[in-house]
């Protein structure tokens, strides 16, 4: 059965109205990584990050799924083989748009963690510093976030499939930070056709066979419709 592994970043959901990170006008032109992005910004002031992520989750509920994330989930309805999306992304337009196969490797805004126990449950709207743990009742909740230093979820898993990939496309990332950004090399090895859909190309973009540049928008949707015509 062949299997299909795509990765998205931000840009997937730039034309959703969410911001990307490192655009001029992006997350990181107004926030500091260390101080909302790292566990210690957060053992630092934990209200700043939490009140960071609340914003992040009101602005992500009020945003809506776009073409792109609904033509990967039409690709995986459709496609006579096994699709797998591994999203950087914190949102949930992946899901609302379908997708069910589906890897959060830098976690998600709509759970909460307890940092005492790793207790996981749906996060509330807007999150306070110093919230309960429903189970172990610690003063632990934090964002359900993946920090710089911190580990990326399912790594096993994505290496698992990435080798044996017969096609790896990554989606709206500017290939700045690992190990997303090694994804590609690691398909290559297992024999893939990898392929670039971006704005423009990324800092790994040399590695890839095969480049689709302009908007998300347009260009998934055009290349989903080529892999489900046999292209
Ligand atoms: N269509 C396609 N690509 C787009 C669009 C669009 N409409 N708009 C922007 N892009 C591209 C940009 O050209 C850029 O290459 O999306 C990429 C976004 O790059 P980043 O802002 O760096 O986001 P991302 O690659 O997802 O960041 C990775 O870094 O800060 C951490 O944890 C955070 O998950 C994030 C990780």
């Amino acid at each position: 059965m062949s299997t299909i592994v795509i990765l998205t970043g931000a840009g997937i959901s730039a034309e959703s109205g969410l911001e990307t990170f490192r655009a001029d006008t992006g997350l990181w032109a107004k926030h500091r990584v260390e101080d909302v992005a790292t566990p210690e910004g957060f053992s630092r002031d934990p209200a700043l990050v939490t009140g960071f992520y609340n914003e992040r989750r009101r602005l992500a509920a009020a945003a809506r799924p776009n073409a792109a994330h609904r033509a990967l989930a039409r690709l995986e309805a459709e496609y006579d083989g096994e699709v797998l999306v591994v999203t950087q992304n914190v949102d949930d337009l992946h899901e609302r748009g379908g997708t069910q196969n589906l890897i959060h490797m830098h976690g998600g805004l709509n759970t909460a963690l307890c940092a005492a126990c790793d207790h996981r449950w749906p996060a509330p709207a807007k999150m306070h510093a110093g919230d309960a743990c429903p189970a172990c009742s610690a003063p632990a909740a934090r964002p359900d976030i993946v920090w710089f230093g911190e580990m990326p979820y399912q790594m096993d898993r994505i290496f698992d499939v990435l080798g044996r990939a017969h096609i790896f496309a990554a989606i709206g990332s500017s290939g700045n930070v690992y190990p997303a950004a090694g994804f590609v090399a690691e398909a290559a090895r297992a024999g893939a056709h990898t392929l670039e859909i971006n704005l423009e190309p990324s800092s790994v973009g040399a590695q890839f066979d095969e480049a689709l540049l302009g908007p998300a928008t347009q260009t998934v949707p055009a290349w989903v419709d080529s892999i489900l015509r046999g292209a």
